[in-house]
């Protein structure tokens, strides 16, 4: 008998549809849908699938093949792949390390050689937590260093969790998470629809460019960053992808730049160009 999903027999179409569909999804975006969780996957497109009129993952691969819309749609399949959890300062000893070493350590080098720049790349944002909470951080920092010029570039694959990102309004609830003076430097009270949120005030919005990217396109067009943030994003994808993504970011970073990867992943096996600097932080190597 056949797994029953929505009352339905998986048919085996579906089966060799699930298999091309992973094949396109893992060469596409990197990300590996692994044969045990067929069925969470599958279940999860039903909507994209209803949406359409489509009645196969097979009719829907060939969708997101040929289909004009086809890079809008793909972005649309990982929005229901992937989860976008984050939080502000999720992971807070990653923030601790950039005030307290790479910040004070960048600052040293730049009035020293007098390029007085810094540049952060914030790849898989989500819905801008992340990279706001590296805006907070920054902006905190460097406010004492006006003659800096700094840089903050913000990307996912996902063009309506990027829209969510730039309005920077969030519900009243992420008050827990962010410490008392940050709240009223950086945070003004709105109400939207009735409920009470929060929005990040125009000094952080300023400072980040939002840009929708795909990391498995490894055209770099602005570089080098000095830090890049890449936290549970490697999570999703294959061997190879974490590969490609990882020689992406080094070839993006300049010499003895940072690296932050999320609690659960680490370069074993996958990139021996970094030295680990930390809880998942590394430094990478220069080439010379
Ligand atoms: C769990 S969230 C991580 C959010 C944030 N970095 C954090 O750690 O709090 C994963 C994000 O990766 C994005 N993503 C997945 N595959 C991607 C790809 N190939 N290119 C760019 N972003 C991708 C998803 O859209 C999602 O927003």
């Amino acid at each position: 008998m056949q797994p029953l999903k929505n009352g339905r027999a998986l048919s085996e179409e579906n089966d060799l549809g699930f298999k091309s569909l992973q094949k396109l999804i893992g060469e596409k975006t990197g990300i590996f849908l692994s044969e045990h969780k067929k069925m969470l996957f599958t279940s999860r497109l039903n909507s994209r699938l209803k949406s359409l009129g489509l009645k196969s993952i097979d009719a829907y691969t060939r969708y997101l093949r040929h289909a004009p819309d086809a890079e809008g749609e793909l972005a649309r399949a990982v929005d229901c792949l992937t989860t976008h959890t984050t939080h502000f300062y999720r992971e807070k000893h990653h923030f601790e390390f950039l005030n307290d070493v790479v910040f004070p350590h960048l600052l040293q080098e730049g009035e020293k050689t007098g390029v007085r720049r810094l540049a952060v790349w914030c790849a898989g944002c989500s819905t801008g937590e992340e990279v706001y909470t590296v805006a907070i951080t920054t902006n905190t920092f460097w406010g004492q260093h006006p003659s800096w010029k700094i840089k903050i570039m913000a990307t996912d694959i996902s063009r309506e969790i990027l829209e969510v990102a730039r309005t920077g309004i969030y519900p009243h609830s992420i008050k827990k998470n962010i410490p008392t003076p940050y709240l009223r430097n950086f945070f003004a009270e709105i109400t939207l629809d009735g409920l009470r949120c929060l929005q990040v005030k125009p000094i952080l919005d300023n400072m980040i460019s939002f840009e929708e990217h795909n990391l498995m396109d490894g055209r770099l067009t602005r570089v080098p960053f000095d830090i890049i943030f890449c936290r549970n994003v490697l999570i999703y994808m294959g061997k190879e992808a974490k590969k490609d993504i990882l020689n992406t970011f080094y070839r993006a970073l300049r010499d003895d730049g940072f690296l932050f990867l999320g609690h659960s992943e680490s370069l074993i096996g996958l990139n021996d160009k970094f030295y680990p600097m930390g809880r998942t932080i590394y430094q990478k190597i220069s080439e010379a």
